[in-house]
């Protein structure tokens, strides 16, 4: 039986982890056989809608192509050519797009990132909206607080060289300075799902780079639940300390939002890039790692090099980063196969 059939996925943590782990075994037979799998026509002639309110490389293409590789095909939409009603312009509601969108296609992907949005959360909360009035899965793209594709692909890759079974490893998600300023979504997914599956989760980052506290409690839930550990270091020989898993990415500060609605994007952007630039060692280097159990280095892309982790790191030999990015595919498929594929 196949219960993920028609369900929505906002969050990895809205999942049971049986869930996850089904959607990380199918997407391990679809790498393993990924032109001749038996259920590799199962969108046979079927839509999938993309709606992206902010620019891509890898999700575009990997749903792309994982829909082509399902039989079906995947539709690139950009919501500023679609009069739909936003917080601050006249337009079609949500209840009436998702509703008439529900029956051209068998799922609707959507990412909405921080210069699309006016506060943090604003994104979660059109999702959620998308998904009460949709009859169709909603798939999350990436959006302010998550980003479950990605969460599943990082877990795909540390399974792939790590091991199976993940309980006890050291996972380090390190904070890195550079001029991307970057949402919340991957790292508040990462904390969330290694917690499930029982990393033990350091979060490390300079102080005042705090994530969402509600996402922090669910990370300690997590641990609790499944016998593992998660802490929060400010020290970054703490961090790198026999670490098995080494995850470096930039992210703002809470107060991008508030600079954002008071003097524009760009100036609540050099904000974060000008604070961001006082931390000069939080970079991944060889020394850093020189510390850890030999740990695999990863990354979710786009990767801010020389800034986030020097070039050394990224392409050496422990970097697991293109893994990672070809792994979205494969997760996508199964993905889309479970909750939206025509499966007997
Ligand atoms: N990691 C990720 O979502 O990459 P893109 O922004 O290129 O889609």
């Amino acid at each position: 039986m196949n219960d993920l059939k028609g369900r929505d996925l906002l969050c990895t943590q809205d999942w049971s982890i049986e869930d996850l782990q089904r959607t990380l075994d199918l997407a391990f037979e679809f790498k393993a056989n990924r032109y001749d799998h038996p259920l590799n026509n199962c969108l046979d002639r079927r839509t999938f809608f993309m709606f992206f309110y902010n620019p891509s490389v890898r999700t575009r293409q990997s749903f792309e192509a994982a829909a082509t590789e399902l039989g079906g095909h995947a539709q690139f939409l950009e919501p500023k050519s679609m009069r739909l009603k936003t917080g601050k312009k006249a337009g079609e509601t949500i209840q009436d797009a998702a509703n008439v969108m529900s029956r051209y296609a068998v799922g609707i992907g959507i990412r909405i990132l921080e210069t699309a949005l006016e506060y943090y959360g604003q994104g979660h909360e059109l999702l959620q909206e998308y998904a009460k009035y949709a009859s169709v899965p909603i798939v999350s793209m990436a959006h302010d607080k998550f980003h479950p594709c990605q969460g599943l692909a990082d877990v795909m890759g540390y399974k792939m060289h790590a091991g199976k079974d993940l309980k006890g490893k050291k996972f380090v998600q390190v904070w890195g300075k550079g001029a991307l300023v970057r949402s919340w979504c991957s790292v508040q997914e990462s904390i969330l799902i290694n917690t499930r599956f029982g990393m033990d989760v350091t979060l490390a980052y300079p102080p005042g780079y705090d994530l969402d506290p509600e996402v922090i409690k669910m990370c300690e839930e997590n641990a609790e639940m499944a016998g593992g550990r998660f802490e929060i270091v400010h020290d970054l020989e703490e961090a790198y300390t026999g670490a098995d898993i080494v995850y470096s990415r930039n992210w703002m500060t809470s107060a991008f939002y508030d600079n954002m609605a008071k003097h524009g994007v760009e100036k609540a952007k050099q904000i974060e890039i000008e604070r961001a630039a006082k931390h000069d060692d939080w970079i991944t280097t060889k020394e850093w790692m020189s510390l850890t159990n030999d740990a695999f280095f990863t990354h979710c892309g786009p990767v801010d090099r020389n800034a986030e982790v020097t070039d050394e790191v990224c392409d050496g030999s422990r970097s697991i980063v293109y893994d990672v990015a070809e792994n979205r595919l494969h997760v996508q498929k199964a993905i889309m196969a479970l909750t939206m594929g025509k499966i007997e």
